[in-house]
């Protein structure tokens, strides 16, 4: 991942968006110090309420900042949840494992986390294959709020459930958000499930950012080529209108294109597009692409 730069404020929501493999899983694991050790190489500055992270040593980071801080609520988490342990003694792990808690203590703020998250407390003492979908999507968020971090990085948390859970698990979403004022980065593909959430958006493409502002301004009126593509790829429902979609395909990550990585495929490209990757332009709403460069 390269190039990402974003701020977010105590209770709000960034989502990121972007087509499957264009890194957002990556940006997720960057941030948590997570990306395998073979390919990971860490730079630029992450500050967590006015602290840089960046300069914490590994051991530092491991125990001031991930899941007492930030914490993730892993793509596909609800399915790797172990089958051989009771559900309750996953979620308690951490507490007893950074916070020193005895089981006792540990499992009644287990039964708090499961309640918080409108499962009921005897949950502690279920099996993962005792539980629906939505369950198992309830108790990794459980897992990821047990230890009262302020944000809390959610990749894809409801891809992998019908609409009607869905739509349960973004209205829990919501409903911890202002209860308990955390934070959010929320990955997501589906810019419709995006926009229900996001104060922010970034849209990402082939391994960068692209495009960072309020959800309010980005939605309306995006400024990237790659953005206005993808919103109008969105179908809709009553319309007579086509949705739009993108030729070609997304680049290989290991040799993206040079210049603007998403010159091959961009209605608007120039020459310079494909020999000078463009910097952010614009002032709330930032996009790197040269159509805006002095003021566009
Ligand atoms: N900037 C980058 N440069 C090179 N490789 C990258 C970069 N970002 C991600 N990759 C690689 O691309 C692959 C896909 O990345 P990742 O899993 O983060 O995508 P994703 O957006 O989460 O996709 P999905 O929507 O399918 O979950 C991974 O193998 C990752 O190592
Ligand atoms: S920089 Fe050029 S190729 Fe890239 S999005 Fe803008 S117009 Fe298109
Ligand atoms: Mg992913």
């Amino acid at each position: 991942m390269d190039g990402i730069s974003f701020d977010l404020e105590r209770g709000q929501t960034l989502a990121i968006v972007g087509e499957s493999g264009c890194g957002k899983t990556s940006t997720a694991s960057a941030i948590l110090r997570m990306l395998p050790r073979n390919v990971a190489k860490y730079e630029g500055r992450v500050e967590f309420d006015g602290k840089d992270l960046m300069t914490l040593n590994n051991e530092d980071f491991r125990t001031q900042v991930r899941w007492r801080a930030v914490s993730i609520v892993f793509q596909g988490a609800m399915n790797a949840l172990s089958p051989m342990i009771p559900v309750g003694r996953q979620v308690a792990e951490p507490l007893m494992l950074h916070l020193d808690m005895d089981k006792e203590e540990a499992r009644a703020k287990t039964e708090e986390a499961m309640e918080s998250v409108g499962l009921p407390r005897y949950t502690v003492d279920r099996y993962a294959h005792e539980l629906s979908g939505g369950m198992k999507q309830r108790v990794v968020i459980a897992m990821a709020l047990v230890m009262r971090p302020s944000l809390v990085i959610l990749d894809e948390p409801t891809s992998a459930l019908d609409v009607m859970t869905q739509a349960n698990i973004m209205n829990l979403l919501k409903q911890l958000k202002e209860e308990q004022g955390l934070s959010y980065i929320f990955i997501t593909h589906d810019l419709g499930l995006s926009s229900e959430l996001a104060d922010w958006v970034g849209i990402m493409y082939a391994g960068q950012l692209v495009e960072v502002g309020p959800a309010e301004t980005v939605f309306p009126k995006p400024t990237h080529p790659y953005t206005q593509k993808l919103l109008s790829s969105v179908p809709r429902l009553k319309s007579e209108e086509k949705p739009d979609s993108i030729p070609g395909t997304p680049p290989d990550l290991t040799s993206p294109p040079k210049g603007c990585r998403f010159h091959p495929r961009c209605p608007f490209v120039f020459e310079k597009c494909k020999s000078f990757e463009p910097p952010f332009f614009g002032q709330t709403d930032r996009s790197a692409c040269w159509l805006l460069e002095a003021g566009g």
